[in-house]
């Protein structure tokens, strides 16, 4: 089946700013892809370029079997956008705004009127709904945007960071409301800061970085990749730091190129990639044992979305920094 979202060689420059540089995406219908880079990597440039915001310098795409360039108007009336920066009208109540979404896809009045009143109750907004959205906070003008979205039941959606500054419950409930519109056959592209949010619900991700996708695969292939098992070792004592690395080292598989041996002095930790799990371990206990070499710690482990991205982009997910951002706006 093709894809429900397919994206080849886009090309987006502002200025001497090459914002995105050949991005190819396929999404399956029916499924979530994640786009997961560090800020500025293109993310948002590219659900622009797909939801007929943003005209690409070139290349193409194609999103619900209709070609994004040569016919915009029929795109739009095929999908569903929730932005970063929100289509949400300040001066109007929470309520104005989803009946407007509701008659600008040509619902009757009574259809968008229910409509609104079905999302205003689903995301927590109904007693907030006949204030204008002005007085709302991050949070519900949030949750406004995304009730927007979904106003009508597009085939395939997109959303740009959606949980970014919701609240623990806000976002496992929209965490809900996904997986429920995914089950019925929605086809969903999503941004997100938040590596476990994409684990959780993408079954595929995507990895941006400077305008390309540089990764795509399933949480678990990606991790794959980015290596095995790691044993991690805490040393008690500063001194035995040389020694329990070099012994660590023996068990690396440096041999097929799979890394080194690392050392964090400051925090007396050693790092190791290894394969053999949990009987390694306790051979290793042992020897440090034998050395005299008091550890505080030993684990093993595995690689999390997070060591993917680190290793792929060079920078940690930076979901800290963004709600900070949000928190200041
Ligand atoms: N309208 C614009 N004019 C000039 N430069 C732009 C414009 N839009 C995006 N850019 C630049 O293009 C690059 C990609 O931006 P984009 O917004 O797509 O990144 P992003 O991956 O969405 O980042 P974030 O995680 O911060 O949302 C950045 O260097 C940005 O400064
Ligand atoms: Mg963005």
């Amino acid at each position: 089946m093709p894809g429900a979202i397919q994206a080849e060689g886009l090309v987006k420059t502002f200025g001497d700013v090459k914002a995105l540089d050949g991005v190819d995406l396929e999404v399956p219908q029916g499924t979530v892809l994640g786009l997961l880079g560090p800020n500025g990597a293109g993310k948002t440039t590219t659900v622009r370029c797909l939801t007929t915001l943003l005209r690409p310098d070139s290349g193409r795409a194609v999103v619900a079997g209709i070609d994004v360039l040569k016919h915009p108007d029929a795109v739009r009336r095929s999908i569903g956008l929730s932005g970063q920066f929100a289509a949400v009208d300040e001066y109007l109540t929470g309520r104005e705004n989803l009946q407007m979404v509701g008659q600008l896809y040509q619902m009757r009045a009574k259809a968008a009127r229910a409509r609104a009143d079905e999302l205003l109750e689903q995301f927590h907004l109904a007693d907030a709904a006949d204030r204008t959205a002005k007085t709302y906070s991050g949070g519900m003008r949030r949750r406004l945007d995304l009730a927007a979205a979904l106003v009508v039941s597009p085939p395939v959606m997109f959303m740009d960071e959606p949980t970014t500054g919701l609240d623990p419950r806000n976002r496992q409930q929209l965490w809900d409301v996904i997986k429920d519109l995914v089950s019925g056959g929605t086809t969903l592209l999503l941004t997100t800061q938040y590596l476990e949010e994409a684990d959780h619900l993408a079954h595929d991700i995507a990895v941006v970085d400077q305008g390309k996708v540089i990764a795509q695969g399933t949480s678990d292939q990606l991790k794959a990749r980015t290596g095995g098992e790691r044993v991690e070792v805490v040393v008690h004592d500063r001194e035995h730091i040389r020694t329990a690395a070099a012994l660590l080292d023996k068990y690396s598989l440096r041999g097929i190129g799979q890394g080194d041996t690392t050392v964090e002095e400051h925090m007396r930790k050693i790092t190791t990639p290894v394969s053999g799990g949990a009987k390694l371990l306790a051979e290793i206990i042992r020897e440090l044992d034998a050395e005299g070499i008091e550890i505080d710690d030993i684990g093993l482990r595995r690689p999390t979305l997070d060591d993917v991205f680190l290793s792929l982009t060079g920078h940690v997910a930076e979901s800290a920094q963004s709600d900070d951002e949000e928190a200041a706006k």
